[in-house]
């Protein structure tokens, strides 16, 4: 049923936002690999040409060429815009990224796109106000103990995640690194993130803390599918 609402968000929006010969940056995650299936079926079918893809991640570059999408680096060509999903969408369209382990990426590559990120989701990531979920936060694995505890400070409670956890495969001992070689902090705030901004500000303070999975003004339009029907939320 979830699955269902993912994709039927993806092709959506790739209905309602993917124009024939333009660069369209590619999220990670489950919902966004729906995204670029489809944009894959498209081209196949004669429906969409001259598409170029920007993948956000190694396993996205993956799929990307195994459903035939042309792929470019950033140092080739900027996005007009990138489609991905997210964990937590909020009313002003600020979000929660980073669980499946990509978000430096899907936020360099969201950031360069020129009409911005269209996010992905089915209902259940729609929340009042972020921070039911632990915030991802992508670190420096160089000193990462004392970026921990910068993290906490902040009054959160940091996990450093291990290969094996969450969407995570591999050795749960070991720290899961990111297609960067970075470690991910995941901080649980336990009286919920009230100021996305002001909050992403202040981690971005610490060296160690490489970017946050807050995404703030960054999201043109959110695809959102309920069991009732796919809603388009806009920036305003
Ligand atoms: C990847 O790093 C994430 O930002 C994903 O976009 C996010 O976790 C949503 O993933 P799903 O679509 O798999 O829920």
């Amino acid at each position: 049923m979830a699955e269902d609402l993912k994709r039927a968000a993806a092709e959506k929006a790739v209905e309602q936002y993917v124009k024939s010969d333009t660069v369209v940056g590619l999220g990670t995650g489950s919902t966004a690999s729906h995204a670029v299936r489809r944009i894959g079926e498209a081209i196949a079918a004669g429906e969409l040409h001259g598409i170029r893809g920007v993948p956000t991640s190694a396993r996205t570059a993956a799929l990307a060429r195994e459903v035939g999408i042309p792929i470019l680096a950033l140092s080739e060509a900027r996005p007009v815009l990138t489609i991905d999903g997210a964990d937590e969408v909020d009313p002003n369209l600020s979000l929660i990224k980073g669980l499946g382990g990509a978000l430096l990426r899907e936020k360099i590559v969201a950031h360069a796109s020129s009409n911005g990120l269209v996010v992905v989701a089915d209902g259940s990531k729609v929340v009042d106000s972020l921070g039911e979920s632990p915030l991802p936060v992508e670190i420096e694995p160089f000193g990462h103990e004392v970026t921990l505890e910068a993290l906490a400070a902040l009054g959160c409670e940091p996990t450093l995640r291990l290969e094996g956890s969450g969407s995570q495969t591999g050795d749960p001992e070991r720290p899961y690194v990111t297609d960067g070689g970075h470690y991910t902090a995941d901080c649980r705030f336990p009286g919920g993130i009230p100021d996305p901004g002001a909050l992403e500000m202040e981690i971005k303070r610490i060296p160690g803390a490489l970017e946050t999975g807050l995404f703030v003004g960054l999201v043109r339009s959110a695809v959102v599918a309920r069991p009732g029907g796919t809603e388009i939320m806009e920036s305003s």
